[in-house]
């Protein structure tokens, strides 16, 4: 009897989502002669019950491409968006994953798709899943496919920024993406040099940055990159985080008004935060600053070869791990292998930079400040 196996990609897009389900379906098809289907729009179009025939010439042409051929989106089953309400729509979703006589849900996303998924393996659905981000913040996988396009990205950036800086002698701050984890600030800043490196992981004093900047320029360097995360805090910015995260646990323990939670944090945007660390830095070391944020140029456009590879690497073998009755799991990298996970090891979870990750320990050696 044929096999029927459903695809989606939710969260963020990341350069390797179509290698990735070209991956699966061809394997999936190719070797294992299974059914696959895609659903558009990530878990909200499973809940609408939009699909897309992935069979025959459907997954030829799109391992270089970029975005996803699915569509994707941000939308939760258990909390969606339903006109002017937030719904549970899971058992609409479990009735669609039965509508199409489905063996298994394939999930390609990051940490909030795994915990989505995670969700839905507990309802009884057999679920894989596969670690996308340009965030590199899944918990359990050594690399997530995504991360090295944008790194590439940011790394040239870096680059470019160089020559301009030094030609008008000023600071340039570029912001890189990752909210939670400074992946791709660290690698892309050692990468490309940046004299200054921030991430979420170490709050920064502003004054240790200005310093490392007045540094250079008693050297004869009157320029400077700073790579800055857009998660990136100082160290008072880190401090009444902290204390507003601690006043709403205690209020939804309590269920009373916190006192004077110092709400502005939350509420900044990081282009505001990055605009005002480059202004701060201009009036501290007297040079010209300029702002760049990469943006979503680091998500869009074709995926690099290694991204490609680890895509159709983890999309093969998850299609093996169907075929073997492998549920409940996420396919992740694990040195040249590909290795199942339970979800629950990983829902939940982020993988932060570790303060004595040897790309830190390079970044001191030459020099780098990281602003502590
Ligand atoms: O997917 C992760 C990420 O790229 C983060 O680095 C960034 O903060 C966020 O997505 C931006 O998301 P959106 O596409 O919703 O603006």
């Amino acid at each position: 009897m044929d096999r029927f196996i459903g695809i989606l990609t939710a969260g963020g897009d990341s350069p390797g989502l179509n290698a990735a389900i070209r991956g699966v379906g061809k394997a999936a098809q190719n070797g294992f002669n299974m059914r696959v289907i895609g659903f558009k729009d990530g878990f909200r179009g499973m809940v609408e019950n939009r699909t897309v025939r992935l069979e025959g010439h459907a997954l030829s042409g799109i391992l270089t491409l970029g975005g996803t051929i699915l569509g994707t989106s941000r939308d939760k089953p258990q909390k969606m968006p339903v006109g002017n309400s937030v719904m549970d729509m899971t058992d609409v979703l479990v009735d669609n994953y039965h509508r199409h006589h489905l063996d298994a849900l394939v999930c390609l996303g990051g940490g909030g798709t795994q915990k989505n998924a995670y969700h839905l393996m507990q309802r009884g659905l057999n679920i894989i899943t596969l670690p996308k981000t340009i965030d590199n913040d899944v918990a359990m996988t050594d690399v997530t496919f995504g991360f090295d396009t944008a790194l590439g990205i940011a790394t040239e950036a870096i680059d470019r920024l160089h020559s301009t800086a030094h030609s008008h002698h000023r600071i340039i701050v570029v912001e890189i993406m990752g909210h939670n984890a400074g992946w791709l600030a660290l690698g892309a800043g050692v990468a490309g040099g940046a004299d200054v490196i921030l991430i979420p992981e170490i709050p920064y004093d502003i004054n240790s940055v200005a310093n490392a900047i007045l540094e250079r320029s008693r050297g004869g360097k009157h320029f400077s990159i700073v790579a800055v995360s857009e998660g990136a805090l100082s160290i008072e910015e880190a401090q009444a985080l902290e204390a507003q995260k601690k006043a709403s646990r205690h209020k939804n323990k309590k269920k009373k008004k916190a006192t004077e939670a110092p709400a502005e944090i939350e509420n900044c945007p990081p282009q505001s935060r990055t605009v005002v660390l480059a202004q701060k830095l201009e009036d501290l070391t007297g040079l010209e600053s300029r702002v760049t944020i990469l943006g979503h140029l680091q998500r869009g456009g074709a995926p690099s070869p290694a991204d490609r590879l680890l895509a159709t690497r983890l999309g093969t073998a998850c299609a093996e791990f169907i075929n073997e009755g492998v549920f409940g799991v996420m396919v992740a990298a694990r040195g040249d292998g590909s290795v199942p996970v339970p979800l629950s090891e990983v829902a939940g979870k982020r993988k932060v930079v570790p303060l004595d990750h040897p790309w830190i320990h390079s970044a001191r050696l030459v020099g780098t400040c990281l602003g502590d």
